[in-house]
């Protein structure tokens, strides 16, 4: 017999060292040991209600459980890689301490169904700490936007001068962005909180066991509902894992925003001391290495979708070590998102926006011109005439080196007779950003009452 397996029953020799070192993940999956264990007591509890274990070895494996789940979190647990993995590292320390007791614990189930019971524990706790950091972000937001409700700033597309908007507008933008990621880690939720312990290695168990009292002990809403599907199915850390990627995207595009904000030709925003970092060699530098960093981390998070995807697409049913490789990429997704929200939420708070350099970086780049286009429709022009009206008005400004709102009266009115002294209005930023005054737009006011919506749906949760 291979000495010192839990499976070694049918071998004849030891494993190789090479393979005991390249099939081992007790390195990594060593960290869901605490799901691994609660849902070991919770299985105990279980085969004893079902009578498949007695009072006493379920009470025996509860307790040596709970006192090996000490020693991991003091750090005296001796983990070993030639136990493989977490599970029988665990169960092995269990013999250990209990004695006979120990070794039925695995009856009833397999580690294909416990991994997977694991890694969907360690998925729906994942997203309550994540849903909560979210929630933490887009608070600072809504204070800035709260603060810049009528601070002008050029809005951009091809980021070339569009039209003015609101920097309070510009903030719930991002809290628009962050609310889909709540909402969307919330929706991988809901598949993730499925019990599959019961599916055993792949068809099922033959002992007459209570999977609801498992799923209940656990806190699982559903049992899955096909033991063949239940082992192998990684959707959920595949939704999990793009969910994170779209999240990334999301703090890689206000990262992007922030460095170029904070660049000398911008100069919108101080992101602060404690958020940049110096140059060795260049000593009038304050670099946005955070955001920059934060851009970065992106890429990590987008190939870990691309790993897994590409983990499961050649699998035949059911479970296949192939699965073994689903963790590393989650744990890490996990950890940069979280890393992300840990300096992404202060830097935020404390952002200084520059209100005149944003006033006028809006006044350059005639970004009233859609204004004057809607202020001639008003005036009866059809919105095409309107569109060419204006870019003769554009191209005179262009020519007198001024912008389009600094254009006298006379000129304008050469392009169209309608236009009266009333258009100064229009062309001015404040009027531009007033008029937009719908549900959804830049206005000041509708700014200040989405903040407070925003405001009283964070509370909410
Ligand atoms: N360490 C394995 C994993 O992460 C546990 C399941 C192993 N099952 C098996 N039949 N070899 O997937």
């Amino acid at each position: 017999m291979s000495k010192g397996k839990l499976w070694g029953g049918r071998f004849h020799y030891d494993t190789d060292n090479a393979v005991e070192r390249f099939t081992a993940s007790e390195h990594f999956d060593r960290r869901l040991a605490r799901y691994d264990i609660a849902g070991s007591i919770a299985h105990a509890r279980m085969l004893a209600v079902c009578g498949v274990l007695t009072r006493s070895e379920s009470d025996a494996i509860i307790e040596g459980l709970h006192a090996i789940a000490v020693e991991i979190e003091e750090g005296r647990f001796q983990w070993s890689a030639g136990l493989e993995d977490v599970h029988m590292n665990i169960e092995a320390r269990l013999t250990e301490l209990i004695g006979e007791a120990g070794k039925k614990l695995h009856t009833a189930r397999s580690r294909n169904d416990q991994v997977a019971t694991d890694m969907r524990l360690f998925v729906c706790d994942a997203i309550d700490r994540l849903r909560a950091g979210i929630t933490g972000l887009q608070s600072a937001l809504v204070e800035v936007a709260d603060t810049y409700a009528d601070a002008i700033m050029p809005g951009f597309t091809h980021l070339q001068t569009a039209q003015p908007v609101t920097c309070g507008h510009h903030m719930l933008a991002w809290v628009e962005m962050l609310e889909r990621d709540w909402q969307r880690m919330g929706d991988c939720r809901t598949r993730a909180d499925v019990l599959p312990l019961g599916s055993a290695a792949l068809a099922g168990t033959s002992f007459d066991i209570d999977r609801q009292m498992t799923a209940d002990e656990l806190g699982f809403t559903a049992l899955s509902r096909n033991s063949l599907d239940a082992v192998s199915d990684r959707d959920f850390i595949i939704e999990f894992a793009s969910a994170l990627a779209i999240l990334a995207v999301h703090f890689s595009r206000m990262a992007e925003e922030m460095v170029l904000w904070a660049s000398e030709p911008f100069g919108f925003v101080d992101l602060g001391d404690a958020f940049c970092t110096g140059s060795s060699i260049m000593p009038q530098k304050k670099n946005p290495d955070v955001a920059e960093l934060v851009r970065g981390k992106t890429g990590r998070v987008v190939g870990h979708l691309v790993a897994l995807l590409v983990l499961m697409k050649g699998q035949p049913l059911a479970y296949n070590r192939d699965n073994q490789e689903d963790k590393e990429p989650v744990f890490d997704g996990l950890d940069t998102a979280l890393a992300c929200l840990d300096v992404l939420t202060p830097m935020v708070r404390q952002m200084e926006f520059d209100e005149d350099k944003m006033r006028q970086a809006a006044q350059r780049g005639h970004a009233t011109a859609t204004d004057l286009a809607d202020y001639l429709v008003r005036k009866g022009l059809p919105f095409r005439d309107a569109h060419q009206v204006v870019g003769r008005s554009v191209t005179a400004a262009e020519t007198a080196g001024v912008d389009l709102a600094e254009l006298p009266l006379q000129a304008l009115q050469e392009f169209c007779e309608h236009i009266d002294k009333d258009v100064f209005d229009v062309l001015a930023l404040d009027g531009s950003v007033a008029a937009r005054d719908h549900p959804g737009g830049t206005a000041p006011a509708r700014v200040r009452s989405a903040v407070n919506e925003a405001r009283e749906r964070l509370a909410q949760r």
